[in-house]
């Protein structure tokens, strides 16, 4: 049985405190930190970018983290993330004019290759550089904004892109991220999914800690249904 990892998306994090929080949900065993940099310009928001995950990696968190980067230009953001400290980099395709060079670019300064797929874009976009990569991320929201509603179609895209990762050798994680709250979870590891990205639903809980135990849980019970 393939191991699920908990993502917690810091977006909805308390800034003020970010280094506590983020060693709060780890402490509470999550797995993965998802990292959400927003230019203004690819998605109407903006967020945080390199300096911040510095002085992430500083407090120090130890633990891998996954930079998705919502930002057009891409190319010149991804050395300065890697540089910073990102374990693995999350891009979309429609932030590049030459995707396999992006993906490129991740891979020469030494992190995993992540691509993240939006709701409206088929998971076609895949078949050409399948082999460069580690993570596919499916959006399950459009990007840009936490606490949106979880748009149900994407359980068709984690069977598409299912497919086409079991008709190659490579190992490829499958990651869904946007408004995944505790009812999605069984139905999202039935479909094969590997990383649980979840934002507000963690961390606008006055307490993270127990959602964590309780989303781990949740994993636990679906490991003993399967194997019976
Ligand atoms: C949306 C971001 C998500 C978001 C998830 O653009 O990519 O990572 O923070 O947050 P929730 O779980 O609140 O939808
Ligand atoms: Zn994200």
């Amino acid at each position: 049985m393939n191991k699920i990892f908990i993502s917690p998306s810091i977006l909805s994090a308390n800034f003020s405190t970010l280094g506590k929080e983020i060693q709060n949900v780890l402490k509470a065993g999550a797995d993965i930190i998802h990292f959400d940099a927003m230019d203004n310009h690819y998605v109407p928001n903006l967020t945080f970018g390199p300096i911040v995950l510095e002085s992430i990696r500083r407090y120090p968190i130890l633990a891998p983290i996954d930079v998705h980067i919502m930002a057009k230009p891409v190319d010149n953001l991804i050395p300065l993330f890697a540089k910073a400290g990102a374990t693995s980099i999350t891009i979309h395709p429609e932030s590049t004019y030459h995707l396999d060079r992006t993906l490129d670019i991740i891979k020469e300064n030494g992190c995993k290759v992540g691509l993240a797929i939006n709701p409206s874009l088929s998971v076609n976009i895949i078949d050409n550089v399948i082999d460069k990569l580690d993570l596919i991320l499916l959006m399950s929201v459009n990007p840009g904004f936490p606490a949106q509603k979880f748009i149900l179609n994407t359980f068709k895209k984690i069977f598409e892109v299912k497919k086409k990762i079991n008709s190659i050798e490579k190992k490829i994680y499958i990651s869904v991220d946007g408004g995944v709250k505790f009812c999605h979870i069984q139905p999202l590891l039935r479909s094969g999914v590997n990383i649980l990205v979840i934002g507000s639903y963690i961390f606008n809980n006055i307490n993270s800690k127990s959602i964590i135990k309780k989303i781990k849980n949740e994993i636990k019970n679906f490991k003993n249904i399967s194997i019976v």
